[in-house]
């Protein structure tokens, strides 16, 4: 099974961004966190990281007969994007959102979200174990593939 992690905006900032917020960790720990629990769960993954909201609608649409399934935390875009929610439509591809914290318990423009609709499951305040989880999840329902 070949999964693609698409992270957006400021993601790459993690270690230096809000670390009472985000944590200490680096973007390359989080990254080399996802490919352990890539391995731990025999799939593929490709991990992306694209502060442009276009650049994560060209990821998506690129996706399509290339991915079996999509992790998304698309960041600030979440509350924004009905550019990348039209996308992840337009694929239909087995989707999962994630978010390091959880966006329901901070501030009330963060509980608007364009992309949990299009997702099957949503992980949120799990910091980065809400990405094995997701790629848990996608593995036991569609790991045969
Ligand atoms: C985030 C939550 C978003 O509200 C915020 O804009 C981010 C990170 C998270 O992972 O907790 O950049 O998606």
């Amino acid at each position: 099974m070949k999964i693609i992690v698409i992270n957006g905006p400021n993601l790459n900032m993690l270690g230096v961004r809000e670390p009472k917020i985000y944590g200490t960790r680096d973007y390359a720990a989080l990254s080399s966190f996802i490919a352990e629990a890539a391995e731990k769960y025999g799939v593929d993954v490709k991990v992306v990281q694209h502060n442009g909201e276009g650049d994560m609608v060209t990821e998506i649409q690129n996706a399509l007969g290339a991915f079996d399934a999509i992790i998304i935390n698309a960041a600030a875009y979440t509350h924004t994007s009905v550019a990348i929610y039209d996308a992840l439509k337009a694929v239909a591809i087995p989707t999962v959102s994630v978010h390091l914290t959880d966006i329901n318990a901070r501030e009330d423009f963060r509980k608007v979200d364009f992309i949990s609709p299009c997702a099957e499951k949503s992980f949120v305040g799990m910091g980065f174990d809400g990405y094995a989880a997701a790629i848990g999840y996608l593995a036991e329902k569609y790991g045969n593939q």
